[in-house]
């Protein structure tokens, strides 16, 4: 007995030696030593008590050599790519203190209809709209819009609001918030027509997607059917806003959460409020926001245009914009479509898996990215920055040396991710007015054991493409997924289109 548990036990210390400092979970030991799951829980239980390894991450676990990422010689730190960008850039790292994240947001008028973990604050935005003196007659863009937190805020600082989105739940949610002219009498008589509708309605078809009995209780799906078939057609002011409502309750009214990414795990009905209760509350929220802020509409700038595509198509005329304002899917970040494939399919955005998979291909790169879509990016060399140059052949290393990572193609989403960003900065470089900004809020990543700064490299690309580098700033500490100890960071790029040509070099992805 004992024979065999030291047997296993050196076969895993041979196997974590080879994943190195990225390690591996215990199913991929068991894959690779050929041995069942309890058996290698058990002897890396028995590893773990020697002080032989130890869990980081979400399951992984590593040989205790290789407990700081530090002591390996291929690894280069986030400390060390900070001094590079300064003495290769002339910028040193700033701070930006303020709240960033989309939490503040929770409980203010407007931007709490629809709650978007991958969001920033309302704050944050209206600090750069004043930095800038944004107002009357200035026009203001978001290319990657997300819920409409920047549009929402220029417009009502009286600017021109420009906006491109992909998820088209969150184009729905940016052109619901952005329109506060809404009459919210008319919209609670519509809510409450809506819901004295759905009372009498049959119950209807479930969306396309396989789990929709799992993820809700049978009394839920009932209610949502039937509210569902009971909204008006999208497309005005009023339907939309109610199809909002309904797209907000969906998760909570589910056996899911998502916390930032969709899981099971929530027990539905927990506090005690139907599908029509929870329909009836937000549209209720709805339309006292509206109550209050209608003496803000003789100062609102004009109807904000949110188009439902791919920013990196984004043609917006030259000259056109005064200050962008963005934040994008982050290295190897969410995939945006699979986290909101419910609200999708519940709202008709996707009728079947083919339209989740057409919307997937058109999105920023994430570790989800279809390998189709990867392919053209296996090359290690690259003309969008020298720095991509050394970190993706350490990827592909690092993946080959753990042998069994989430995806062996690692080095080419990455590269693709950055290939996704240079039409965007470009498109937006052009529009820009000679001296106007853009402001980029963006996080660096910890990927197979190798660190990716991708607020400098964005920060790099768009100095290669013409931008002069305003300002990097450090708004807050994060936590790596994969290493919990190491910490990353969020920060705030500003860029800024030259008012006189300089010299520039384009690179083309
Ligand atoms: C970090 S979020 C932006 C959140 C936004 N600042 C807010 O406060 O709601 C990034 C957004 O980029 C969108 N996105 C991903 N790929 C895109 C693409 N190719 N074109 C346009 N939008 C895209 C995602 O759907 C997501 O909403």
């Amino acid at each position: 007995m004992v024979a065999q548990r030291d047997d296993r036990s050196g076969a895993i210390r041979l196997a974590l030696t080879e994943t190195g400092a990225i390690g591996a979970t215990v199913r991929q030991l068991a894959r690779r030593i050929d041995g069942s799951l309890d058996s290698v829980e058990a002897a890396l239980d028995h590893l773990r008590v020697r002080g032989d390894v130890l869990r980081i991450g979400r399951g992984l676990w590593v040989l205790r050599d290789f407990e700081d990422l530090g002591e390996r010689e291929d690894f280069v730190d986030p400390a060390a790519f900070v001094e590079r960008f300064a003495r290769e850039d002339g910028v040193s790292l700033g701070t930006y203190a303020g709240p960033i994240t989309f939490r503040s947001n929770e409980s203010l008028p407007v931007h709490r209809w629809w709650p978007y973990v991958q969001g920033y604050s309302a704050e944050f935005v209206r600090g750069v709209l004043a930095a800038h003196q944004i107002g009357p007659g200035v026009t203001v863009l978001d290319p990657f819009a997300g819920s409409g937190t920047t549009l929402v805020e220029a417009r009502r600082a009286g600017a021109r609001a420009l906006g491109t989105e992909l998820l088209p739940p969150a184009v729905l949610a940016a052109r619901v918030k952005t329109y506060l002219e809404l009459d919210p009498g008319r919209l609670a008589r519509a809510a409450g027509r809506v819901l004295s509708t759905a009372a009498h309605h049959r119950p209807g078809a479930f969306p396309f997607l396989r789990e929709t009995a799992r993820q809700f209780s049978p009394a839920a799906l009932g209610d949502l059917t039937r509210l569902r078939d009971s909204l008006p057609r999208e497309g005005t002011p009023v339907p939309d806003a109610l199809r909002l409502a309904f797209g907000r309750i969906l998760i909570p009214s589910s056996r899911l959460h998502r916390s930032p990414c969709l899981g099971y795990g929530r027990s539905d009905g927990d506090d005690g409020l139907s599908v029509l209760d929870r329909f009836r509350d937000a549209t209720g929220e709805m339309a006292d926001d509206l109550r209050s802020l209608v003496g803000e509409r003789i100062r609102l700038g004009p109807p904000a245009v949110i188009d439902a595509r791919d920013a990196r198509t984004g043609d917006w005329p030259p000259g056109s914009v005064d200050l962008a304002v963005t934040s994008p899917p982050y290295v190897n970040g969410m995939d945006y479509v699979m986290n909101y494939k419910v609200d999708l399919a519940w709202l008709g955005y996707a009728r079947s898996y083919a339209d989740l998979a057409r919307l997937r291909r058109t999105e920023v790169a994430c570790d989800n990215l279809p390998r189709a879509e990867a392919s053209p990016y296996l090359a290690t060399t690259t003309s969008i920055d020298p720095w991509l140059t050394e970190i993706l052949p350490r990827i592909r290393e690092n993946v080959r040396r753990k042998g069994t990572y989430r995806r062996n193609d690692m080095h080419a989403i990455v590269h693709r991710y950055f290939a996704d960003l240079v039409p965007v900065l470009r498109n937006v470089h052009r529009a820009l007015v000679p001296g106007g900004r853009f402001v980029v809020v963006v996080g660096d990543s910890l990927l197979a054991g190798t660190y990716v700064p991708g607020d400098l490299l964005l920060a790099r690309i768009g100095r290669s493409l013409g931008f002069r580098i305003v300002s990097v700033e450090v708004a807050r500490s994060r936590r790596s997924g994969q290493r919990r100890s190491f910490g990353l960071r969020e920060s705030v790029v500003t860029l800024e289109r030259p008012s006189a040509a300089v010299g520039r070099h384009v690179h083309r992805a």
